[in-house]
Protein backbone atom coordinates (compact mmCIF):
# COMPACT_ATOMS: atom_id res chain seq x y z
CA UNK A 1 0.00 0.00 0.00
CA UNK A 2 1.35 3.77 -0.89
CA UNK A 3 2.70 5.60 2.05
CA UNK A 4 -0.37 8.40 1.85
CA UNK A 5 -3.34 5.91 1.27
CA UNK A 6 -1.59 4.81 4.62
CA UNK A 7 -0.91 7.83 6.21
CA UNK A 8 -4.61 8.86 5.67
CA UNK A 9 -6.10 5.56 7.33
CA UNK A 10 -3.29 5.70 10.16
CA UNK A 11 -3.81 9.61 11.16
CA UNK A 12 -5.89 9.35 14.00
CA UNK A 13 -3.47 7.04 15.30
CA UNK A 14 -0.59 9.08 14.61
CA UNK A 15 -1.56 12.50 15.53
CA UNK A 16 -2.03 12.69 19.26
CA UNK A 17 -5.49 13.34 20.82
CA UNK A 18 -4.15 15.56 23.57
CA UNK A 19 -2.59 17.52 21.01
CA UNK A 20 -5.12 18.12 18.78
CA UNK A 21 -7.07 19.53 22.27
CA UNK A 22 -4.50 21.92 22.21
CA UNK A 23 -3.58 23.17 19.67
CA UNK A 24 -5.86 22.45 16.63
CA UNK A 25 -4.76 25.18 14.31
CA UNK A 26 -1.00 23.43 14.47
CA UNK A 27 -2.05 20.50 14.08
CA UNK A 28 -4.11 20.62 11.14
CA UNK A 29 -1.64 22.45 9.47
CA UNK A 30 0.81 19.60 10.21
CA UNK A 31 -1.79 17.08 9.14
CA UNK A 32 -2.10 19.01 5.84
CA UNK A 33 1.63 19.39 5.15
CA UNK A 34 2.58 16.22 5.65
CA UNK A 35 -0.16 15.02 2.93
CA UNK A 36 1.32 17.23 0.62
CA UNK A 37 4.85 16.51 1.64
CA UNK A 38 4.38 12.86 0.84
CA UNK A 39 2.51 13.54 -2.09
CA UNK A 40 5.46 15.33 -3.76
CA UNK A 41 8.21 13.89 -5.96
CA UNK A 42 11.57 14.33 -4.16
CA UNK A 43 14.27 15.66 -6.15
CA UNK A 44 17.56 14.25 -4.27
CA UNK A 45 20.28 16.37 -5.91
CA UNK A 46 18.07 19.35 -4.69
CA UNK A 47 17.82 17.43 -1.46
CA UNK A 48 21.58 17.36 -1.32
CA UNK A 49 22.52 20.74 -1.74
CA UNK A 50 19.53 21.33 1.67
CA UNK A 51 21.28 18.91 3.44
CA UNK A 52 24.49 21.15 3.51
CA UNK A 53 22.22 23.12 6.37
CA UNK A 54 21.58 20.08 8.18
CA UNK A 55 25.40 18.37 8.17
CA UNK A 56 26.45 21.41 10.25
CA UNK A 57 24.45 19.67 13.45
CA UNK A 58 23.58 16.23 12.00
CA UNK A 59 26.63 15.35 10.99
CA UNK A 60 27.99 15.33 6.78
CA UNK A 61 26.83 11.19 7.19
CA UNK A 62 23.72 12.30 8.91
CA UNK A 63 25.16 10.37 11.69
CA UNK A 64 24.40 12.74 14.85
CA UNK A 65 26.60 13.34 17.78
CA UNK A 66 27.35 11.13 20.97
CA UNK A 67 26.13 13.97 22.90
CA UNK A 68 22.62 12.66 21.88
CA UNK A 69 21.55 16.64 20.92
CA UNK A 70 21.47 15.71 17.35
CA UNK A 71 20.55 12.18 16.34
CA UNK A 72 20.99 10.38 13.35
CA UNK A 73 19.10 10.79 10.83
CA UNK A 74 20.79 8.95 7.70
CA UNK A 75 18.58 5.50 6.79
CA UNK A 76 15.50 6.95 9.18
CA UNK A 77 12.57 6.57 7.09
CA UNK A 78 11.69 9.51 4.58
CA UNK A 79 8.16 9.45 6.00
CA UNK A 80 9.45 9.82 9.48
CA UNK A 81 11.80 12.83 8.81
CA UNK A 82 9.00 14.49 6.54
CA UNK A 83 6.86 13.75 9.83
CA UNK A 84 8.82 15.21 12.27
CA UNK A 85 10.13 18.42 10.09
CA UNK A 86 6.23 19.23 9.78
CA UNK A 87 5.60 18.97 13.10
CA UNK A 88 8.84 21.10 14.21
CA UNK A 89 7.34 23.14 11.72
CA UNK A 90 4.02 23.72 13.24
CA UNK A 91 5.40 23.96 16.48
CA UNK A 92 4.07 20.67 17.67
CA UNK A 93 7.42 19.04 18.18
CA UNK A 94 9.30 21.41 20.38
CA UNK A 95 13.32 22.44 19.69
CA UNK A 96 13.95 25.95 18.34
CA UNK A 97 16.53 25.36 16.61
CA UNK A 98 15.01 22.61 14.43
CA UNK A 99 11.89 24.84 14.85
CA UNK A 100 13.49 27.29 12.86
CA UNK A 101 15.17 25.26 10.24
CA UNK A 102 11.92 23.47 9.31
CA UNK A 103 10.26 26.62 9.41
CA UNK A 104 9.35 28.96 6.63
CA UNK A 105 12.81 30.49 5.85
CA UNK A 106 14.75 28.01 5.50
CA UNK A 107 13.01 24.73 4.70
CA UNK A 108 10.57 27.01 2.13
CA UNK A 109 8.24 24.88 0.82
CA UNK A 110 6.68 21.42 0.97
CA UNK A 111 9.02 20.21 -1.94
CA UNK A 112 12.29 21.66 0.26
CA UNK A 113 11.13 19.55 2.80
CA UNK A 114 9.71 16.35 0.61
CA UNK A 115 13.51 16.70 -1.34
CA UNK A 116 15.65 16.71 2.09
CA UNK A 117 13.83 14.46 3.69
CA UNK A 118 14.29 11.56 0.83
CA UNK A 119 18.39 12.62 0.22
CA UNK A 120 18.37 11.98 4.25
CA UNK A 121 16.91 8.79 4.02
CA UNK A 122 18.58 7.51 1.33
CA UNK A 123 21.96 7.61 3.11
CA UNK A 124 23.16 4.49 4.99
CA UNK A 125 23.19 4.69 8.67
CA UNK A 126 26.21 5.20 9.63
CA UNK A 127 28.72 2.45 12.34
CA UNK A 128 29.73 5.28 14.07
CA UNK A 129 26.87 6.33 16.29
CA UNK A 130 27.63 5.65 20.05
CA UNK A 131 25.78 3.49 21.94
CA UNK A 132 24.63 2.99 25.73
CA UNK A 133 26.46 0.69 27.86
CA UNK A 134 25.41 -2.88 27.47
CA UNK A 135 21.89 -3.09 28.87
CA UNK A 136 20.77 -5.87 31.99
CA UNK A 137 20.14 -8.15 28.93
CA UNK A 138 16.59 -9.70 30.64
CA UNK A 139 15.57 -6.40 31.59
CA UNK A 140 15.71 -4.54 28.53
CA UNK A 141 14.79 -7.88 26.26
CA UNK A 142 11.82 -8.55 28.05
CA UNK A 143 10.40 -4.80 27.77
CA UNK A 144 11.31 -4.29 24.39
CA UNK A 145 9.90 -7.45 23.08
CA UNK A 146 6.80 -7.78 24.90
CA UNK A 147 5.57 -3.81 24.29
CA UNK A 148 8.03 -2.44 21.86
CA UNK A 149 8.66 -4.85 18.90
CA UNK A 150 5.68 -4.82 17.32
CA UNK A 151 6.11 -1.30 15.88
CA UNK A 152 9.76 -0.43 16.48
CA UNK A 153 10.28 -4.16 15.13
CA UNK A 154 12.90 -7.04 16.48
CA UNK A 155 15.76 -5.29 14.57
CA UNK A 156 14.90 -1.25 15.13
CA UNK A 157 13.81 -0.66 11.67
CA UNK A 158 10.63 0.97 12.28
CA UNK A 159 8.06 0.90 9.54
CA UNK A 160 7.94 3.39 6.25
CA UNK A 161 4.41 2.94 5.82
CA UNK A 162 3.32 2.97 9.09
CA UNK A 163 5.75 6.18 10.14
CA UNK A 164 7.52 4.06 13.08
CA UNK A 165 11.05 5.26 13.65
CA UNK A 166 13.61 3.32 13.30
CA UNK A 167 15.53 2.97 16.29
CA UNK A 168 18.47 0.56 15.73
CA UNK A 169 22.03 2.02 15.96
CA UNK A 170 20.82 5.50 17.01
CA UNK A 171 22.58 7.83 19.49
CA UNK A 172 21.56 6.08 23.18
CA UNK A 173 21.42 9.56 24.67
CA UNK A 174 19.37 10.59 22.39
CA UNK A 175 16.93 7.74 22.78
CA UNK A 176 17.00 7.95 26.49
CA UNK A 177 16.21 11.90 25.76
CA UNK A 178 13.25 10.93 24.12
CA UNK A 179 11.70 8.76 26.18
CA UNK A 180 12.22 11.07 29.01
CA UNK A 181 10.77 13.99 27.07
CA UNK A 182 7.65 11.38 25.84
CA UNK A 183 7.07 11.16 29.93
CA UNK A 184 7.30 14.62 30.86
CA UNK A 185 5.14 15.85 28.29
CA UNK A 186 8.17 17.91 26.23
CA UNK A 187 7.21 15.83 22.88
CA UNK A 188 3.93 16.85 22.68
CA UNK A 189 3.62 15.04 18.88
CA UNK A 190 3.76 11.67 20.70
CA UNK A 191 0.26 10.28 20.77
CA UNK A 192 -0.83 9.58 24.98
CA UNK A 193 -0.78 5.79 24.36
CA UNK A 194 2.37 6.16 24.04
CA UNK A 195 3.49 8.22 26.87
CA UNK A 196 1.76 5.50 28.84
CA UNK A 197 3.64 2.62 27.67
CA UNK A 198 6.82 4.33 29.19
CA UNK A 199 5.27 6.07 32.44
CA UNK A 200 6.03 4.14 35.40
CA UNK A 201 9.30 3.05 34.26
CA UNK A 202 12.45 3.58 36.69
CA UNK A 203 15.37 5.08 35.14
CA UNK A 204 17.33 1.60 34.50
CA UNK A 205 14.74 0.11 32.55
CA UNK A 206 14.96 3.32 30.58
CA UNK A 207 18.25 3.23 29.79
CA UNK A 208 18.53 -0.11 29.58
CA UNK A 209 15.94 0.60 27.09
CA UNK A 210 17.55 3.35 25.44
CA UNK A 211 20.51 1.15 25.14
CA UNK A 212 19.26 -1.83 23.34
CA UNK A 213 17.45 0.00 21.01
CA UNK A 214 21.16 1.89 20.59
CA UNK A 215 22.64 -1.51 20.10
CA UNK A 216 20.29 -3.19 17.64
CA UNK A 217 22.00 -3.61 14.33
CA UNK A 218 25.23 -3.30 15.53
CA UNK A 219 28.46 -5.74 14.56
CA UNK A 220 28.74 -7.88 18.13
CA UNK A 221 31.87 -6.16 20.25
CA UNK A 222 31.39 -2.80 18.93
C1 LIG B 1 21.45 23.75 14.85
C2 LIG B 1 21.63 22.31 14.73
C3 LIG B 1 20.72 21.56 13.77
C4 LIG B 1 20.56 21.77 12.43
C5 LIG B 1 21.25 22.79 11.54
C6 LIG B 1 19.60 20.77 11.98
N1 LIG B 1 19.21 19.98 13.03
FE1 LIG B 1 17.80 18.51 12.98
N2 LIG B 1 17.97 18.26 15.00
C7 LIG B 1 18.87 18.92 15.81
C8 LIG B 1 18.66 18.46 17.18
C9 LIG B 1 19.45 18.93 18.39
C10 LIG B 1 17.59 17.54 17.16
C11 LIG B 1 16.93 16.83 18.34
C12 LIG B 1 15.90 17.79 18.93
C13 LIG B 1 14.85 17.14 19.76
O1 LIG B 1 15.18 16.55 20.78
O2 LIG B 1 13.66 17.23 19.38
C14 LIG B 1 17.18 17.42 15.77
C15 LIG B 1 16.16 16.60 15.33
C16 LIG B 1 15.88 16.35 14.00
C17 LIG B 1 14.93 15.37 13.53
C18 LIG B 1 14.10 14.41 14.38
C19 LIG B 1 14.76 13.06 14.31
C20 LIG B 1 13.93 11.94 14.89
O3 LIG B 1 14.43 10.79 14.90
O4 LIG B 1 12.78 12.17 15.30
C21 LIG B 1 14.95 15.43 12.16
C22 LIG B 1 14.13 14.58 11.20
C23 LIG B 1 15.90 16.46 11.79
N3 LIG B 1 16.44 17.00 12.93
C24 LIG B 1 16.19 16.79 10.48
C25 LIG B 1 17.00 17.87 10.12
C26 LIG B 1 17.17 18.31 8.75
C27 LIG B 1 16.57 17.62 7.54
C28 LIG B 1 17.98 19.41 8.80
C29 LIG B 1 18.44 20.28 7.65
C30 LIG B 1 17.40 20.86 6.81
C31 LIG B 1 18.33 19.65 10.20
N4 LIG B 1 17.71 18.68 10.97
C32 LIG B 1 19.14 20.65 10.66
C33 LIG B 1 19.80 19.86 15.41
C34 LIG B 1 19.88 20.43 14.15
C1 LIG C 1 1.88 1.19 18.60
C2 LIG C 1 3.19 1.40 18.01
C3 LIG C 1 4.34 1.73 18.95
C4 LIG C 1 4.74 1.05 20.07
C5 LIG C 1 4.11 -0.18 20.70
C6 LIG C 1 5.93 1.73 20.55
N1 LIG C 1 6.24 2.78 19.75
FE1 LIG C 1 7.78 4.06 19.98
N2 LIG C 1 7.10 5.20 18.45
C7 LIG C 1 6.01 4.90 17.66
C8 LIG C 1 5.78 5.99 16.72
C9 LIG C 1 4.68 6.05 15.66
C10 LIG C 1 6.76 6.97 17.01
C11 LIG C 1 6.93 8.32 16.32
C12 LIG C 1 6.07 9.37 17.00
C13 LIG C 1 6.10 10.67 16.21
O1 LIG C 1 7.07 11.42 16.33
O2 LIG C 1 5.18 10.88 15.43
C14 LIG C 1 7.59 6.43 18.08
C15 LIG C 1 8.69 7.06 18.60
C16 LIG C 1 9.56 6.49 19.52
C17 LIG C 1 10.84 7.05 19.91
C18 LIG C 1 11.46 8.32 19.36
C19 LIG C 1 12.30 7.96 18.16
C20 LIG C 1 12.91 9.14 17.47
O3 LIG C 1 13.54 8.93 16.42
O4 LIG C 1 12.78 10.26 17.94
C21 LIG C 1 11.39 6.21 20.84
C22 LIG C 1 12.73 6.36 21.52
C23 LIG C 1 10.44 5.13 21.04
N3 LIG C 1 9.33 5.33 20.23
C24 LIG C 1 10.62 4.09 21.93
C25 LIG C 1 9.66 3.11 22.19
C26 LIG C 1 9.78 2.13 23.24
C27 LIG C 1 10.95 2.00 24.19
C28 LIG C 1 8.65 1.37 23.18
C29 LIG C 1 8.25 0.23 24.09
C30 LIG C 1 8.21 0.51 25.51
C31 LIG C 1 7.85 1.87 22.09
N4 LIG C 1 8.48 2.94 21.52
C32 LIG C 1 6.63 1.34 21.68
C33 LIG C 1 5.24 3.76 17.72
C34 LIG C 1 5.29 2.83 18.76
Amino acid sequence: MRAEVLLALLLPWIMPVTASAAQPHQEQLAREELSSVLHATPDLVHGRELFSICSECHGHRGEGNASGWPPQIAGQHRTVIAKELVDYRAGVRWYDPMERIAGRHVLHSVQDIADVAAYAASLPPSADTTPGPVPSAERATGIYRARCEWCHGAQGEGSEERLVPRVAGQQYEYLLRQLQDTIGARRPNMQAQHRRLLEGRSIEELKDLAAYMSRLGRIPGT
